[in-house]
């Protein structure tokens, strides 16, 4: 699989992704407005659209129709600009710039920005639970309440409450990645085992789970490379923010070369959880080795 053809794939996802995103959260007259423009600002342009690409590439794997697996990625998108969103508040890693803009607090305000978090957040679950994103309401509940886990106080809320409280536990390397598997690693890991789920078949969610997993620790570690080794233009957000702010991070614990190292070898695990998927899975491993080599 060439870097070329992931790139196109990635790309063509965004595009749906985002047409999705924009059907699923139309603008609305009167004063609460404002905050559906927020929620639009957060959620509908820039962003990789990983998430959304292991979502479709998953159920692509297993023939799932792409009218429900957009839905479910345009879903994990909306959680995932909301964790943005307050992940970038004052009271938190306090940054002004997200994919290339203002972030929502300096674009509008706090108060704005807190309550367009929690209005992706609740819409995501609203898609989910469509009879359009499955006609089976079981399946649509397993959606449900794997997003939960992953997106909750189990999940990523659990890692971000860790993170912030991470200098003053003195976290030793398994603590640590015990953090960045619950901040980026769960919602990741939910993200390429939901086309699985959609399709009723435990075996491969078993798989694209532990791809997943393995695939989120090393997405979180090349994200702590970028905050080191990048440049705001380029990622489009501020860098060399995380060892003044004294945040854990792979790179703090195990260098650069420790860190570039351990990516390589989550990048090779993951990819042996594929083992069985069939050509369908080459996508997904191109996926792998662009969450550690990516400039962005
Ligand atoms: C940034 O995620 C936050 C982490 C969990 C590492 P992404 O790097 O996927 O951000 P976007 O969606 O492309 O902006
Ligand atoms: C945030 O991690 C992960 C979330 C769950 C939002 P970071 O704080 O490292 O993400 P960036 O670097 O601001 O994108
Ligand atoms: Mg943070
Ligand atoms: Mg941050
Ligand atoms: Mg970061």
């Amino acid at each position: 699989m060439t870097g070329s053809a992931f790139e196109q794939a990635l790309a063509a996802i965004a595009t749906a992704v985002n047409e999705e995103l924009a059907k699923l959260m139309p603008m609305v007259e009167g004063p609460e407005g404002r905050v559906v423009e927020a929620m639009r600002y957060a959620a509908l342009d820039g962003g990789k659209r990983f998430r959304a690409f292991l979502v479709c590439g998953g159920a692509d794997v297993l023939a799932m129709p792409r009218t429900q697996s957009l839905r479910v990625a345009a879903a994990v998108e909306m959680v995932h600009a909301y964790s943005l969103v307050h992940d970038d508040l004052p009271a938190m890693d306090n940054d002004d710039l997200r994919r290339g803009r203002p972030t929502v607090h300096r674009k509008f305000d706090e108060a704005t920005a807190i309550l367009a978090g929690d209005a992706l957040l609740t819409r995501a679950f609203e898609v989910v639970a469509d009879p359009a994103t499955h006609p089976h309401a079981d399946i649509r509940c397993s959606l449900v309440s794997e997003m939960a886990r992953a997106a909750g106080a189990a999940g990523m809320v659990g890692g971000q409450m860790i993170d912030l409280r991470a200098a003053a536990l003195g976290l030793d390397a398994q603590g640590l990645e015990r953090l960045q598997a619950l901040k980026t690693g769960c919602l990741i890991a939910f993200s390429a085992a939901a086309g699985a789920i959609l399709a009723g078949n435990p075996t491969a969610q078993a798989k694209l789970a532990a791809f997943g997993a393995d695939l989120g620790l090393a997405f979180q570690v090349g994200d702590d490379i970028l905050d080191v080794e990048g440049s705001a233009a380029d990622v489009g957000k501020a860098t060399h923010k995380d060892e003044a702010a004294g945040k854990a991070t792979f790179v703090s614990r195990l260098g650069l070369e420790g860190a570039r190292n351990l990516a390589n070898q989550l990048v090779s695990r993951a990819k042996n959880h594929l083992d069985g998927l069939g050509t369908g899975a080459e996508l997904l491993k191109a996926a792998a080795e662009f969450a550690v080599n990516r400039r962005s």
